[in-house]
C-alpha cells in the first residue's frame, strides 16, 4: 500500500480551514482535526472538509469510560470522520467498545505512549514496565481489542509492521522532509523513511503549513512518496 499524506491543519479556529486547503494541491486528500481546532470549532472544523470531499482524521485522543467513547465514536462517525484516535491505555472494555461503534463506519487508531513522556513520566505514574516494551504492549492491546490501527513515532513504525503485519493501519507523525527544522519533535523521520518503514500515512503539519509556499512543500512531500 502507498504510503499517504494527511495534513495537520494546526490552525486556531475554522475560518483558517478554506485558505490551508486552498493553498495545497488538490491532491492533498487527507486532513487532520486536532484538539485545538475542534475544541474552538467542534463539528464546524469539519463541515468544510467533508463538502470539499476531503477525508478528516479527527485526532481527539479519547479516554472515557466504554458507553462514553462508543457515542462519541458514533458522533464522529455521522460527521464524516474516517480516522479517529483513543488512548491505548483507556482498556480493553474501552478499546472493543470504540471498535463496535466503529464497525464498518470509519476507522479507528489507538495512541500508545505521547512522546512528550519519558520512563520517569511513566514511572511517576505507577508504570513500571520499560518504555518501549510498555508502547509494543499497549499498541498489541489496541490491536487484539479488534481497533484498525494505531498512531506511532518514527521509531517504533518499523517494529509495528514486523510485530503486527501488513494489515494495520500505522500513522506516523513526527516526519521533517530532508534538512528541515525538528522544532519540538524529538523523534523524527523524513517521509521516505517512514514509508520505507511501513507507515500508511504521514501526519505533517508545520513542515507544510510555516513553509514560504505550502503548496511546493506538499507537492515536494508527495514526490517523496512517489506520488
Ligand atoms: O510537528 P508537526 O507540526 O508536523 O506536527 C503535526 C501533528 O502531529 C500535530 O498536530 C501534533 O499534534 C501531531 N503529533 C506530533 N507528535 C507526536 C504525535 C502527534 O507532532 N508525537
Amino acid at each position: 500500500m502507498p504510503t499517504e499524506l494527511i495534513v495537520a491543519l494546526d490552525v486556531p479556529d475554522a475560518r483558517h480551514i478554506p485558505e490551508v486547503v486552498k493553498s495545497l494541491p488538490a491532491r492533498v486528500a487527507y486532513y487532520k482535526v486536532g484538539l485545538e481546532l475542534f475544541t474552538a470549532a467542534g463539528p464546524e472544523a469539519l463541515t468544510y472538509l467533508k463538502d470539499s470531499g476531503k477525508q478528516i482524521f479527527l485526532d481527539l485522543k479519547l479516554h472515557d469510560i466504554p458507553r462514553t467513547v462508543a457515542r462519541a465514536v458514533e458522533s464522529a462517525a455521522s460527521y464524516g470522520v474516517q480516522l479517529l484516535t483513543v488512548h491505548a491505555c483507556g482498556g480493553s472494555a474501552m478499546l472493543t467498545a470504540a471498535a463496535e461503534a466503529a464497525r464498518g463506519r470509519l476507522d479507528i487508531v489507538a495512541v500508545t505512549v505521547l512522546t512528550s513522556l519519558d520512563q520517569q513520566d511513566l514511572t511517576s505514574i505507577g508504570v513500571t514496565r520499560e518504555l518501549r516494551s510498555h508502547i509494543l504492549a499497549l499498541g498489541q492491546l489496541a490491536i487484539d481489542s479488534g481497533l484498525q490501527g494505531l498512531v506511532c513515532s518514527p521509531l517504533e513504525t518499523r517494529s509495528f509492521r514486523e510485530m503486527l503485519g501488513p494489515a494495520p493501519i500505522l500513522v506516523t507523525p513526527g516526519i521533517r522532509p530532508a534538512g528541515a527544522e525538528a522544532g519540538d519533535q524529538k523523534r523524527i523521520a523524513t517521509p521516505a523513511m517512514a514509508a520505507a518503514d511501513g507507515s500508511s500515512y504521514i501526519v505533517v503539519g508545520r513542515p507544510i503549513l510555516e513553509a514560504p509556499n505550502p503548496g511546493q512543500a506538499a507537492e515536494q512531500i508527495l514526490a517523496a512518496l512517489g506520488q
